[in-house]
């Protein structure tokens, strides 16, 4: 579907979705948060890394971010106005841990437990998210996840947040994006930890993996009928060009990367072509992989942005780049749009791996949003760009794929990591220098697709 072909009516889209489709928004702690310093919060890898100069675009911390700390229920209002049948977000470890493991502080677990009542109370479901990469920087201190003494921390920690809320929320999930944990923050160094040591990268998304399975066993003896999911972040990868270099370089870089999280979660082991590329790479020096255990998911998350076009610099492995085509759509992020993408991908993942549920737990675009004068904000290309989305998505739901829900990413305008305040997200505009909150005509957009899907 081309953009002039598109449908941007919402009941057009909304009619193409089941009564009860889960409809939602994710954000996660530090993004939103700030409170820093308050009530006990200890601090997390993130405190650490945006003080590094040069760390972060414009030099900015999520030590205040949104104040949604000190906001959340005008926040949980925000989304009863929306509509939206599903919040899900993260909680901060070094909130409820201030050192990652032994004392619990009970100020951490109080904000949550509010939280979880004001969402409840705003006739919208929690979804609780452990682990949205801000590490107690306490625990990096002793190794972080590359030490597989990690996983009992974890899931010590998981028991604890599950224990507190688990009376009402039933939604969980372990890890968001393991990979771009794993490999941004100890591979390629620009997410905290910000450590470029591709053997360390490997054990980190080796004990996560065992963490996933440890910390769903924990949260499923302590929660009845919980459902426990993960989000793996996933891309359409292409080779660049339709050279053979450049598709064995898209080969090995799907197998290095998602094969290598989705391939073990779903009981396979390792996958042998991730395994040659690791290794040829350099990647598995000292590094032991006894294959993890599978991930028991109840469903499957998908968090899916972009066509990720894959070049060789050379035959050798991870000698590649992935970067946008000139002169294809992007958006500010200099990302490919692909709503195509996102179709094939879900029947990619039902095909492959057959999960018993899938849901979109993200899907958003940032675009240079400004306020107009009338105190609208016009921001058409999001619109575009989740109704082209949204409509793939309902394409692969029509071919048989159990897609249950989909989230926008995201509530508000936020701190976009390594790039500060200098991307905007939100279907909800927000004004840093005094913390407005402004829907966008997305937010408009996406309350009258939620309605016709009712
Ligand atoms: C995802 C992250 C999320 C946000 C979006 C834009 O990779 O999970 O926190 O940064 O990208």
């Amino acid at each position: 579907m081309t953009n002039a072909e598109l449908d941007l009516d919402p009941a057009a889209l909304g009619a193409r979705f089941p009564a009860g489709f889960a409809w939602g928004f994710a954000t996660s702690a530090y993004q939103i948060e700030g409170a820093a310093a308050e009530d006990g919060r200890g601090p997390s890898i993130w405190d650490t890394f945006s003080r590094v100069p040069g760390a972060i675009a414009d030099g900015q911390t999520g030590d205040v971010a949104d104040d949604h700390y000190h906001r959340f229920r005008e926040d949980a209002a925000l989304m009863a106005r929306i509509g939206v049948k599903v919040y899900r977000f993260s909680v901060s470890w070094s909130r409820v841990q201030p050192d990652g493991s032994g004392a619990v502080n009970g100020r951490g677990l109080d904000f949550y437990d509010h939280l979880v009542d004001a969402v409840l109370a705003a006739g919208i479901q929690p979804l609780v998210n452990l682990f949205h990469w801000d590490l107690p920087e306490a625990l990096q201190d002793q190794g972080g996840f590359a030490d597989p003494r990690v996983v009992d921390r974890f899931t010590e920690y998981a028991a604890l947040v599950a224990s507190r809320l688990g009376d009402r929320v039933s939604d969980w999930m372990t890890f968001n994006e393991p990979a771009v944990f794993a490999f941004l923050g100890h591979g390629d160094g620009i997410h905290a930890p910000g450590l470029r040591d591709w053997p360390t990268a490997l054990r980190v998304a080796h004990n996560q993996l065992h963490a996933h399975a440890a910390a769903a066993a924990a949260v499923r003896s302590l929660v009845r009928d919980a459902r426990i999911g993960i989000a793996f972040d996933m891309n359409q990868v292409v080779p660049a060009t339709d050279t053979d270099r450049d598709r064995r370089a898209a080969a090995q870089w799907s197998a290095a990367r998602d094969a290598w999280f989705l391939d073990p979660l779903f009981g396979r082991g390792y996958p042998q072509l991730g395994l040659e590329t690791h290794r040829a790479a350099g990647h598995l020096e000292a590094v032991e992989l006894t294959d993890p255990p599978s991930g028991d998911l109840d469903y499957l998350g998908l968090n899916y942005y972009r066509r990720d076009p894959v070049s060789a610099r050379s035959d050798r492995a991870f000698d590649w780049t992935i970067d946008a085509r000139p002169g294809t759509e992007q958006t500010q992020m200099g990302w490919e749009v692909a709503p195509d993408g996102l179709r094939d991908v879900l029947l990619a993942l039902h095909r492959e791996y057959a999960p018993r549920e899938i849901v979109i737990t993200e899907n958003g675009a940032a675009y240079p949003d400004t306020v107009d004068p009338d105190g609208r904000v016009r921001d058409d290309r999001r619109v575009a760009y989740l109704a082209r989305h949204i409509a793939a998505a309902g394409e692969a739901l029509a071919a048989g794929v159990p897609l249950s829900g989909y989230h926008a990413w995201s509530l508000l305008d936020n701190f976009e990591w390594s790039l500060g305040y200098t991307r905007r997200f939100g279907l909800v505009h927000v004004d840093f220098a005094n913390q407005r909150r402004t829907l966008k005509d997305s937010a408009d957009w996406y309350a009258r697709l939620i309605v016709l899907t009712r």
